[in-house]
């Protein structure tokens, strides 16, 4: 991907005089520029909240008042369940706080093992691969499968973690409009049939909260001999009877070769895994840098993990009570006259779209002022150069809450203009 603001940087750049060094942050100089105007105004800083304690999944301290939280992605509110905080300190206990090694020396603890148990068992895989974080999960997965003389397929709205993945790999990188069918299958088409092909697509996409047309895409993705990974950090324990992900809601599960996710999502802490059914998936433990070179999860990072994993495969009344959650926020939202990134609810992620960043960042202000938290998104990071308030909702925010939240909508959405 090229940014036309580096570029013009690049352009605008004066040789170094001899004897001094260029100053490597000089490509920065906008977006430093960019922040200090809008902080100058007196705004809060948006990418700057420290919460000062917590007090459950939907509720912080933060600049010392209550806040309501509704930027989390704790979508099935797992951080304070007491099972899960229960298995942590006794791993604490049990191990020691961490395993100072890689998953192929000294990192690989029972935990881990059981963690992986536990992976296999949700999603009715053979394997289960554990990385330590999500971000790494794609970053070694996408570069270690596809390479060299390789293609991998992706949607242009896909995560950074995938992108990044691709720029690691040596394959030659084929994107896609977002969601759009019919684009993929052209893509698919001119590619040499011979030739080894990644399809990667994601569940949920986390900017706009839509999900992916995936019984069609995986369908002509077959069609065209593709492999096909499918990243469900924003749906697992959520979407599909299991809380298997989108690909289990749409009856494809099975023609999914790699599913990716993470535990800071769902599962509560943090981690990222890839499930499979491929005979040969245990060799990527020896090839996959971001797995090999890497100290692995805490003990006790895996023991909430595998705890927490194991209480979503029963979580069918918490994901309930989520949709039932999710639509009455966008159902809320729409009538009181906020532009949504859906028509309907389509995950736990409602997407507010906002006329432009300063009024983006004045809304965020606005709430936090109300003691709502959510999370807000500017480009590059959003589609079509969108400003958005992104609300994730959580299994245990309660009818009460999401009241309360409507009406914080309304009152900062009056004062900004923004309704
Ligand atoms: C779609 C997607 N994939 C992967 C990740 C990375 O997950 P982690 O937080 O475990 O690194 C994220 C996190 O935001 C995500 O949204």
């Amino acid at each position: 991907m090229t940014d036309p603001g580096l570029a013009m940087i690049a352009d605008a750049a004066e040789p170094a005089p001899r004897g001094t060094s260029h100053d490597l942050f000089s490509k920065f100089d906008p977006l430093i520029q960019q922040r200090e105007q809008l902080l100058s105004t007196g705004l809060t800083d948006p990418f700057n909240l420290v919460m000062e304690r917590v007090e459950s999944p939907t509720v912080a301290i933060c600049s010392g008042r209550r806040t309501i939280l509704l930027g989390t992605y704790n979508y099935m509110g797992m951080t304070f369940d007491p099972d899960v905080i229960e298995a942590g300190k006794q791993a604490l206990d049990e191990f020691g706080s961490g395993t100072t090694g890689s998953r192929v020396l000294n990192g690989t603890y029972q935990g881990h093992r059981e963690c992986e148990d536990a992976l296999k068992e949700f999603y009715a895989m053979d394997h289960a691969m554990v990385f330590s974080t999500g971000y790494q999960a794609n970053l070694g997965i996408i570069s270690t499968l596809a390479g060299k003389d390789d293609y991998i397929i992706l949607d242009t709205d896909s995560h950074a973690s995938i992108y990044d993945g691709c720029a690691l790999g040596n394959a030659q990188i084929v994107a896609f409009r977002h969601n759009d069918v019919e684009a993929l299958e052209k893509r698919l088409k001119r590619l040499p049939p011979e030739a080894g092909k990644l399809v990667v697509l994601e569940g949920v996409y986390s900017m706009l909260g839509d999900t992916a047309p995936l019984k069609e895409m995986v369908a002509i993705s077959k069609a065209h001999g593709a492999m096909v990974l499918v990243d469900e950090a924003h749906s697992m324990g959520f979407i599909g009877e299991h809380g298997r992900g989108v690909a289990e809601a749409q009856g494809v599960i099975e023609d999914v070769d790699f599913i990716i996710g993470t535990f800071s999502k769902s599962v509560g802490t943090v981690g990222g895994f890839c499930v499979s059914n491929h005979p040969k998936f245990e060799i990527l433990r020896l090839v996959c840098r971001p797995y090999v070179f890497t100290a692995s999860l805490p003990p006790s990072v895996v023991a909430t993990a595998a705890t927490s994993i194991r209480k979503l495969m029963h979580g069918g009344n918490k994901r309930a009570h989520l949709l039932e959650n999710s639509r009455r926020l966008h159902g809320g939202l729409k009538q009181l006259g906020f532009q949504l990134g859906t028509d309907q609810p389509q995950s736990a992620i409602i997407a507010v779209i906002m006329p432009d960043l300063e009024r983006g960042a004045a809304m965020w202000e606005a709430l936090l002022h109300e003691g709502l938290y959510v999370n807000l998104a500017r480009p590059p990071a959003t589609p079509q150069g969108m400003t958005l308030l992104r609300c994730s909702l959580c299994a245990e925010h309660c009818e009460e809450q999401v009241s309360e939240i409507l009406g914080m909508f309304e009152a900062a959405g009056k004062k900004v203009g923004v309704i």
